[in-house]
């Protein structure tokens, strides 16, 4: 394949991509390379029929008189709100999930998690399974509430100080749905003009973004899913095992397919794949969902082959002939493999109707029909391992990747591995050896100088400083496929940082897993914060999502930002036609919640900038520099 390609930080993966022959987003970065400049300013507003309109010097007004800063202002609100609704959907049917749990006395994995959020939401019960209830109900209520009507669970799982500032600011969000529906509103034609109004509306987004979506999404997991454990696991394309028939699954819903995960441990089920001549079945992690899997892997391993790769490494995986079938129920699974599929004759199934792929089979996940489902779903996998295995040639590098890596971290488990308390992390802060912390967090994209090139990039010049990273998202996929998570890791860390990973026997970048992990990574940054007794502006913490994808990814913005904490982006959003809406993000915004973004597409003075910042913040706390 001769074409001219997009570059990725895992080399292995770009040759094996340009061996083959199949169209994938590392080719079409490159027929895309000519960009849209209204769009990349957004300030392109298509609201309306006199539109679109687009504003230039010569043109600074749409026909309406909306300027850049509202167009900008719209524009960024409606996407923040999307990105909303998608973890608000996620939370929606994660807490739909645990309450059939509940009502039909289904499979808990662990009663620790189930109590320790009951306890964190103040819920009591008579037995496990009407707590399971409870949480659920509690969390659903908040969700369905009017905009004006407060949600409870945030005083009781927001961090006291930010939520005083939240108040203060009138930020605080109402329910979650009604948030994102008043977003759209505002975002209309002729409605709303004040861009600062509509980014205090991004702020609230953020909020019930993160302690729902990614917050409590993980805490209701944990219960139904088992909480994750610290483990080495294979990572990368060595993974995938052509002896299995294997079912590879991408999306952010990891409680939607709990039935059907234990289903494929069962003997008769086993036996059906050895009639059909393979060993039995095996699950493929990719996305997100594959993050989420892997970090509770422990809980799997007879059926989980290990995490292959992120969001745009998912049609190269497909490439490999090696997969059976797709089992999609969220986004990240791009459109690019739905051809590949076809040619491959992979089938293609999946599991929520918002994520309707045109070449698959939609499945209703009828909470009462599990069985039946599942049954279907493993017939479907047996019908298509038989059908193609004769026709296409498989091809797996299984060279690609490493054989170990350290999984599994949340904080939980982080907090018990430093001996059941924050102390020994805080000393280490304290004393100088460790500088601080980064958060390394979001998507994968393909613009910021190439797949995962700004994040292993950034992520190097980090640790080198003695910054140790924390990951979460598909951002953790690339990290871990070229060995940042692997023994060895630690040579690549400045000599202080190196020597604690060496005692601890830890790498210097900590694997939390999918991108809802960033609502642990808060609980970490709390945690932390009420350690001290101070604020997170006040932390030597910094947040960064260097290759930020979608909107999602800027309704966790929002949150970091509503936090108070600063945040690089490697590309800025779609606001930069907007004087007023970049000075607010960027620097106004450092005296309101704290927080503001750093826009820098260069690793190395992105990690000078967020090194000053972290040396500042010890400054101000009287901490060795
Ligand atoms: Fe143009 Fe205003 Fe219509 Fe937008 S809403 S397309 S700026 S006239
Ligand atoms: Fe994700």
């Amino acid at each position: 394949n001769s074409c001219k390609m997009c570059k990725s930080a895992d080399e292995r993966l770009e040759s094996f991509v340009a061996s083959k022959e199949f169209d994938t987003a590392f080719h079409r970065t490159e027929t895309q390379k000519q960009k849209c400049g209204f769009g990349l300013q957004g300030v392109c507003c298509r609201l309306c029929s006199n539109g679109p309109c687009r504003i230039t010097p010569k043109s600074p007004k749409g026909i309406c008189g909306a300027d850049a800063d509202t167009i900008v202002g719209r524009n960024f609100l409606r996407a923040v709100a999307s990105g909303s609704a998608c973890y608000i959907h996620v939370v929606e049917n994660t807490a739909l999930n645990l309450k059939h749990v509940g009502e039909t006395k289904g499979i808990i994995k662990s009663e620790k998690a189930l109590n320790h959020l009951a306890e964190k939401l103040g819920i009591e019960a008579d037995d496990k399974y009407e707590k399971c209830i409870k949480v659920a109900d509690a969390v659903l209520k908040d969700l369905y509430k009017p905009r004006f009507d407060k949600m409870e669970l945030v005083e009781k799982i927001g961090y006291g100080p930010r939520v005083e500032k939240w108040k203060e600011l009138g930020i605080m969000p109402g329910g979650a749905k009604s948030e994102v529906f008043d977003g759209v509103v505002k975002s209309s034609t002729n409605l709303n003009s004040d861009p600062v109004d509509m980014l205090m509306s991004c702020l609230s987004l953020g909020i019930s973004t993160g302690l729902y979506g990614l917050t409590l999404t993980n805490l209701i997991n944990d219960i139904m899913l088992g909480d994750p454990v610290i483990r080495m696991a294979p990572v990368g394309f060595r993974v995938i095992d052509e002896d299995y028939i294997n079912i590879m699954i991408t999306g952010h819903q990891h409680s939607t397919f709990t039935s059907f995960q234990e289903k494929l441990k069962e003997p008769e089920v086993v036996e059906l794949a050895k009639a059909a001549g393979a060993k039995g079945f095996r699950l493929v992690g990719c996305t997100c969902v594959g993050q989420d899997l892997q970090i509770r892997g422990e809980h799997y391993q007879e059926i989980f082959a290990g995490h292959a790769g992120n969001n745009f490494t998912s049609e190269a995986v497909l490439s490999t002939g090696a997969i059976d079938m797709i089992v999609s129920e969220f986004n990240c699974t791009i459109p690019g493999l739905e051809p590949i599929a076809d040619e491959l004759k992979v089938k293609m199934i999946c599991l929520d109707d918002v994520a309707k792929k045109k070449n698959a089979e939609y499945v209703y996940l009828d909470r009462n029909k599990y069985d039946e489902i599942d049954r279907k779903l493993i017939n479907e996998a047996l019908e298509s391992y038989k059908n193609r295995r004769s026709e296409v040639k498989i091809d797996i590098p299984k060279d690609h990747g490493f054989e170990q890596s350290l999984t599994g971290v949340s904080e939980k488990n982080l907090k018990e591995f430093l001996g059941d308390s924050w102390k020994p992390l805080v000393d280490l802060i304290a004393n100088g050896t460790i500088k601080g912390v980064a958060a390394i967090v979001g998507c994968s994209n393909m613009t910021a100088g190439g797949h995962d090139i700004n994040t292993v990039e950034l992520t190097k010049e980090l640790i080198k400083r003695d910054i140790i990273v924390l990951s979460a998202g598909c951002s953790t996929g690339g990290l871990e496929n070229v060995g940042l998570m692997s023994p060895g890791a630690e040579e690549l860390a400045g000599e202080n940082l190196k020597a604690v990973c060496k005692q601890l026997n830890i790498p210097p970048v900590l694997n939390f897993g999918p991108c809802l992990a960033i609502g642990r990574l808060e609980i970490v940054a709390t945690e932390l914060a009420a350690y001290l007794g101070i604020d997170l502006p006040q932390l030597p913490l910094v947040l960064s999502a260097p290759q930020w994808l979608e909107e999602q990814a800027l309704a966790d913005g929002a949150f970091g930002l509503a936090l108070g904490l600063p945040l690089h982006l490697a590309l800025p959003p779609f606001i930069t036609g907007s004087k007023l809406v970049t000075e607010v993000l960027t620097e106004g915004l450092k005296d309101i919640t704290g927080g503001h973004v750093i826009v820098n597409p260069d690793p190395k003075s992105t990690a000078d900038q967020l090194e000053e910042i972290i040396i500042d913040r010890r400054v101000k706390l009287g901490l060795k520099d």
